[in-house]
């Protein structure tokens, strides 16, 4: 910090001088004060490098290896205000693992996407009216926040569709955050997270999915789970279904008290055509659903809101 101060001085001296620019002829005082300013700026430049210098100097780099293995805490400074991992972000991983030890491959979604994957590839009519039923957001330039991972399904399908060819399933899982043009409330937020599955090979029927999604929320509440359906209606699958599952007793539910947990089905023949697969072949499955309602029922959580809140005592309970 000596150079420090020692330029500062310097400075100071400098802006002394450079009250003399009155006492000297006015065609000389441009060039003057160019020099003067040439100066301050050199001398500016020289404080900031050695203000950095003190800084880097001051601060032991940590190896943190030296505490692998050892009971010992982490020095104070290192574990007070650490950020640490959202716990959504940490409950997506769980969800992640699960889906890949049962060989699903995993794809990110993207959180800027156009009408034709937003919707014509989904096999939503032009102009039907269940385009309005997602309550999506657009730019001004015409694009689309996602409002379901979904808007995957057709790039997916065609990246994997040599799979099939070898005799491969294509079997990916896509998770992804989501948009809505929601009014917010406890359960509704306008931003979340879902995760989509999607399932293509020449033999796989619906009984297969039901038993990949129960497998999944068994792994997922650690426990056996009793499910149900009921239709639903989604362009992009026939038949459509609404995926529930009992509210668990350890997770406060009563017999009967059944949730809707996603939306699933088998993949329209129009979809898989779009994506260049040949509907009397192949046949696929696909699912999606809300992460943070996965989230929130494992934990008792009652508002949605919490998760974008950025509420540290929220946040410091995980
Ligand atoms: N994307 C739907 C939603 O957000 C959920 C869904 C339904 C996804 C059926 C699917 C599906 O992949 O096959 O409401």
């Amino acid at each position: 910090m000596q150079d420090v101060e020692r330029l500062k001085q310097e400075l100071n001296q400098l802006n002394a001088e450079y009250v003399k620019i009155k006492d000297i002829p006015p065609e000389e005082r441009a060039e003057f004060g160019r020099k003067m300013n040439e100066k301050k700026q050199e001398i500016l430049a020289q404080i900031a490098a050695a203000e950095k210098a003190a800084i880097d100097a001051a601060v032991e780099p940590l190896d943190i290896t030296a505490w692998s293995g050892t009971n010992e805490a982490l020095p104070e400074f290192y574990t007070a205000e650490m950020g640490s991992k959202h716990p959504l972000m940490t409950e997506l991983d769980r969800v992640i693992d699960i889906y890949q030890l049962m060989g699903f491959d995993v794809v990110e979604s993207r959180q800027l996407d156009d009408e034709f994957h937003m919707f014509d590839s989904l096999n939503f009519p032009k102009g039907h009216p269940a385009r309005d039923g997602y309550d999506t957001f657009r730019t001004e330039e015409g694009l689309i926040p996602p409002a379901h991972t979904s808007t995957m399904q057709h790039r997916v399908l065609k990246k994997y569709k040599n799979n099939l060819a070898s005799g491969k399933p294509i079997a990916v899982v896509v998770p992804g955050r989501v948009f809505r043009n929601e009014d917010v409330d406890a359960t509704h937020e306008h931003t979340f997270y879902q995760c989509e599955g999607v399932y293509v090979s020449e033999t796989c029927a619906m009984s297969d999915m039901l038993g990949i999604l129960r497998e999944f929320f068994e792994k997922y509440y650690e426990q056996k789970l009793n499910i149900r359906t009921q239709p639903g209606y989604f362009p992009f699958t026939e038949p459509s279904l609404e995926f529930m599952i009992e509210k668990p007793k350890s997770l406060g539910g009563k017999k009967g008290d059944y949730l809707e947990m996603l939306g699933c089905g088998m993949i329209h023949p129009n979809v898989l055509k779009m994506a260049g697969i040949d509907p009397e072949k192949y046949h696929g499955f696909a699912w999606g659903g809300g992460i943070d309602r996965l989230v929130m029922l494992r934990y008792g959580l009652k508002d949605v809101r919490l998760f974008e809140s950025g509420n540290l005592n929220f946040l410091r309970e995980f």
